[in-house]
């Protein structure tokens, strides 16, 4: 079955790089991303895994917990995290689940099998803190991802969680917001009295509200 946004984000117990985690008690209230990559020892997937490790202050910051998975057991998993330590210059600091048996795989669809009938997928899932899926994309193997993009939707999800906006294409922190249709002209100005900068009457912008 599929997983589509506004699921609840399927509960698990597995083990991982560091130790059994139920998946709810593990990511508790905070959001959170579970991404898969294809194999442990490959490529793409090193260069990957380096990347996100790099990116943990980013993640902490928005208060998201990280962790990855794939088909391969726990102890490749430890064993390839040395060549992504020594060729990517950083240490995975996140955990890696071990999903030989691919019981989560199952529960989030992701091997496919018009594309390859044993390796996972690189997908990923953004998940809030009411453990519902927020995002879902899912990319070959041969193309990495790009996580700058992954932390602009996050940074997105989280504004628009709080503030009755949407964020225009290729939108960045800081960058002007649109009033989403459901909220009237008569309730935009009692929350916008400085007003707004309409284009059309369903494209009104204001700046990014903060807090
Ligand atoms: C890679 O990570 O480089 C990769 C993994 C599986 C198939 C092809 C490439």
């Amino acid at each position: 079955m599929s997983i589509r946004l506004g699921d609840e984000a399927p509960n698990f117990t597995a083990e991982t790089t560091e130790g059994t985690i139920d998946f709810h008690d593990w990511k508790g209230d905070s959001w959170a991303i579970l991404f898969s990559h294809p194999k442990d020892f490959t490529p793409v997937c090193t260069t990957e895994l380096g990347t996100v490790a790099k990116l943990k202050d980013e993640f902490d910051r928005r208060g998201v917990k990280v962790v990855g998975l794939s088909v391969d057991p726990v102890d490749s998993h430890a064993e390839w995290a040395a060549d992504i330590a020594e060729t990517q210059g950083q240490a995975v600091n996140f955990p890696l689940i071990a999903d030989p048996d691919r019981k989560v795989s199952d529960l989030y669809d992701l091997i496919h099998p018009n594309a390859n009938d044993t390796l996972t997928v690189r997908s990923v899932f953004v998940i809030g803190p009411d453990n519902k899926v927020k995002l879902t994309l899912t990319y070959p193997a041969s193309t990495g991802r790009n996580f700058d993009e992954i932390l602009r939707v996050v940074d997105s999800l989280q504004l628009t969680a709080k503030h009755q906006v949407a964020t225009p294409a290729d939108w960045e922190q800081g960058g002007d917001v649109i009033i989403v249709p459901a909220v009237s002209d008569e309730d935009a100005a009692a929350k916008y009295p400085d007003g707004w900068r309409a284009d059309k009457p369903y494209l009104r912008w204001v700046p990014q509200p903060q807090g």
